[in-house]
């Protein structure tokens, strides 16, 4: 008698202790992050420093200058950021060795920058999806800053200073666009981060590929990729989103991101960015459920004009040029 009692304690406890666990499980995939490291807290960059297809890039406008290369050049000497023969000449030649490096690097980026634009558009037009390639090159204090905070001494191991962004009407799109990406440029994409769009990790997927589920951990939802740039040495990043998602993360950028500690330590402005990320969460999904398909003969028109006016009307409750 007792010790059926017992065992059926046993057997409670286990209960308990399983739900607990199940529990503690479910909150911890409520609470955004499943085993990922998270510790990139650049959420994308801000929505102004994209410029359209066909932007005429000038070095100079990047604050590419004496104060900033110094600066740049002083992050990376403490390692080998540049091969040893150069490093080995004097003082003052080395310092012209970095700037001249330096120099074609950055220079060659806006012809970087258009290659992957156009691989994107081609992808877009074969598959007939609907979206809107923007792009950015870092700014010098904007790499310098990154390099500091991140302990990163060599230049090309910033894996955004070339960002090419596509914004597409739909989170369907998006995964339409990443399916026909991955199959045109395979050997391109080093890593694939889906934050919030791929929906939970089910099983094993390509090697890859990291899923955040519900969004990043900050509230932070789009699908990255990064991708090789062999012309440069370095790597690039592809990120694609929703109208909405660049809303939440340029108000995640000014006013967290960029803001002031007394923000970023509050539980709730944490709070109020996850609700915001949920609150667009939804309203994407009611435009991946609910936005009219555009027909064919206005989209090939909106292809072909290079008016403002848009046959689809698409977006026209949005900015496009997110
Ligand atoms: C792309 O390459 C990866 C290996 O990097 C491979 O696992 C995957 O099957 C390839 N996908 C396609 C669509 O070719």
């Amino acid at each position: 008698m007792y010790q059926s009692s017992s065992d059926g304690m046993r057997k409670m406890d286990k209960m308990a202790l399983c739900l607990m666990f199940l529990c503690a499980n479910l909150f911890a995939f409520n609470a955004a992050n499943p085993g990922y490291e998270d510790t990139d807290d650049d959420n994308g960059g801000h929505s102004t420093e994209f410029r359209p297809m066909g932007y005429e890039w000038n070095i100079a406008e990047l604050e590419y200058g004496p104060d900033m290369l110094k600066k740049i050049y002083s992050l990376s000497k403490k390692r080998s950021a540049f091969p040893i023969g150069i490093r080995a000449i004097g003082k003052k030649g080395e310092k012209v060795e970095f700037d001249a490096e330096f120099y074609k690097f950055y220079k060659a980026l806006p012809e970087v920058l258009k290659t992957l634009q156009a691989r994107l558009e081609s992808v877009l037009n074969d598959n007939g999806i609907i979206g809107v390639v923007t792009g950015r090159i870092k700014s010098l204090s904007s790499l310098s800053t990154k390099m500091e905070k991140d302990g990163i001494t060599d230049y090309r191991k910033i894996t955004d200073i070339v960002g090419a962004r596509v914004t597409f009407q739909t989170i369907d799109d998006i995964l339409k666009f990443k399916k026909a990406y991955v199959e045109a440029f395979n050997n391109t994409v080093n890593e694939i981060r889906c934050y919030g769009i791929c929906g939970p990790a089910i099983g094993s997927v390509d090697q890859r590929e990291k899923i955040y589920w519900p969004w990043k951990s900050s509230g932070y939802r789009r699908l990255h990729f990064k991708v090789a740039l062999p012309e440069v040495d370095t790597a690039g990043e592809v990120q694609m989103g929703t109208p909405y998602m660049t809303l939440w993360a340029d108000w995640e950028h000014d006013v967290v991101y960029k803001g002031p500690a007394r923000f970023t330590e509050n539980e709730n402005v944490k709070k109020y960015a996850q609700r915001l990320a949920k609150y667009y969460m939804m309203l994407d999904d009611i435009r991946n459920e609910m936005l009219p398909s555009c027909p064919q003969i206005l989209q090939e028109s909106l292809k072909e004009s290079d008016s403002s006016l848009n046959e689809c009307l698409f977006w026209n409750d949005l900015r496009t040029n997110m």
